[in-house]
């Protein structure tokens, strides 16, 4: 994989604005079904808004778009924490995807069936149960970055770093809700993946990861395409 890219913005507003624009032009730039996987967080929230406003909204090609989700709490839809929620208020609700084309993390009374239900509704999109470097399951690849090193729900220390063949997974931080996870092999498996970085907070933790260090979980991500990191001037400090 080539070297990650790194595209420095003055603030929250700037990144917004420019992650919108770069969506956009890649999904533009094809006639084709167009997927992309969201993140959760507050970071990539001002993002959504921005999609869902002109000129974005009349000019993203939303009926051949397709919405898939990085990661997800393991919560009800409409709960607050959900990933989905805050991405059906700030964007899903407001674009004219076929509601066919939105796939939302499944919720029930068990999360690795919830998983297992995920990677099904991958498999079927993707046309295949086997993963194809010169046919990578998403467009784009939304991302994070927590403060304890995580990106998606890959925590550190948890044993879904190390799932090497199934596309989705439960994952259990410690004190923290139950998740569901796209594996790295499926985060990798993008034509662009994006970290959305930004805030002071996260200028070590980015430092440490751009430097390499592995036990970030998210300096082990990688794309069969490119890797960009879009930051602001105050996470890049
Ligand atoms: C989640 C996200 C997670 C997020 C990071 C950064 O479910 O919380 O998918 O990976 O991207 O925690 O979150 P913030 O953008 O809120 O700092």
């Amino acid at each position: 994989m080539a070297e990650p890219n790194i595209v420095i913005l003055d603030d929250h507003e700037a990144l917004a604005q420019h992650v919108a624009a770069w969506m956009e032009k890649l999904a533009t730039a094809t006639q084709d079904r167009f997927s992309i996987a969201l993140s959760g967080g507050s970071t990539p929230k001002r993002l959504y808004q921005l999609l869902a406003e002109e000129p974005f909204r009349g000019n993203f090609p939303w009926l051949r778009t397709h919405i898939f989700f990085g990661d997800e709490r393991f919560v009800p839809p409409d709960h607050v924490d959900s990933n989905f929620r805050m991405a059906r208020e700030a964007l899903l609700d407001h674009v004219p995807i076929p509601p066919a084309q939105i796939y939302p993390m499944p919720y029930g009374d068990d999360a690795q069936a919830a998983a297992s239900a995920y990677e099904q509704i991958l498999q079927t999109y993707h046309g295949s149960e086997v993963l194809d470097a010169a046919r990578p399951l998403f467009d784009i690849n939304l991302l994070g970055l927590g403060e304890d090193r995580h990106t998606a729900s890959l925590f550190p220390g948890t044993p879904a770093l190390e799932e090497a063949m199934a596309w989705v997974v439960p994952n259990m931080p410690q004190g923290m809700q139950p998740r569901i996870t796209l594996t790295y092999p499926a985060i990798s498996s993008s034509r662009h993946v994006a970290f959305l970085v930004e805030g002071s907070k996260k200028a070590g933790v980015l430092q440490r990861v751009l430097n390499g260090d592995r036990s970030c979980p998210a300096a082990r991500v990688t794309a069969q395409g490119d890797l960009t990191w879009f930051i602001d001037k105050a996470a890049a400090a």
